[in-house]
């Protein structure tokens, strides 16, 4: 259970998030909307642990984060998330393989379910892709190798910044039946969005506006 309470986020005079205060519980599925520079990234980062809040707390199961050390920070982050980043933050020198095995590397069991792989290579039709640098993609292909990358260690929460955006319908349909599945699972899903029709899946539908989150 992530639970944050009266938390603002400010980059020297800019004040982007304003007291907010929010609870999403272990198997919630949510979507984040609101207009570009509204602070969807800068929220979700916080929320992921890759970013403090400025002030506020932050409770992750009823632990304070907000004044754990880095490394415990980073290793709760490992643990507990999986992340499809906005610009995909993928390693342009690695393979498509590599890529998706880094949390794994950096996971607790260091192992893959290599079914699961299989299922998740095939349904995000990136399977041929496998031995391939990463900087010889197109977009919609390198969006879906961060989303196998989010996704194969089946975290307890997943967190995706538009991770449809740059998709046709058959991959993003793909996409959203993956998280679906996850979610019935128990896994948290936390998606920024600015497709209304995402919205549905969710179990509560948030919008950023002027630092609120409403
Ligand atoms: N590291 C930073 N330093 C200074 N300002 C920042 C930083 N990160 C974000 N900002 C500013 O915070 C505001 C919110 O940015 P953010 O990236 O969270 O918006 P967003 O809602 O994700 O937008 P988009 O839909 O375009 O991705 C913007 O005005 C941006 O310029
Ligand atoms: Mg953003």
């Amino acid at each position: 259970m992530i639970k944050l309470e009266n938390v603002t986020k400010s980059f020297g005079d800019l004040i982007v998030l304003k007291d907010i205060s929010v609870t999403i519980n272990g198997g919630d599925y949510i979507t984040i909307m609101g207009k570009s520079g509204a602070g969807k990234t800068t929220f979700i980062s916080m929320l992921g642990l890759m970013d403090r809040p400025t002030s506020g707390k932050y409770l992750l199961d009823g632990q304070d984060v907000v004044n754990k050390l880095d490394e415990e920070v980073s290793r709760l982050r490992n643990e507990e998330f999986g992340f499809v980043f906005q610009g995909y933050n993928l390693i342009n020198d690695l393979t498509v393989e590599e890529n998706i095995l880094i949390p794994v590397m950096y996971g607790r069991k260091k192992q893959v379910d290599v079914e699961y792989l299989d299922s998740l290579l095939n349904r995000l039709d990136i399977k041929h892709l496998l031995h391939k640098k990463v900087n010889k993609l197109s977009g919609g292909e390198k969006q879906r190798v961060a989303i196998a990358r989010a996704v194969v260690n089946k975290p307890a929460t997943i967190i995706a910044d538009e991770p449809t955006g740059s998709l046709d319908t058959t991959n993003r349909d793909a996409v959203l039946q993956i998280f679906r599945e996850l979610n019935k699972e128990g896994v948290t899903i936390i998606l920024v969005t600015h497709d209304i029709s995402l919205t549905k899946d969710a179990t509560r539908s948030y919008r950023l506006a002027m630092g609120h989150l409403i």
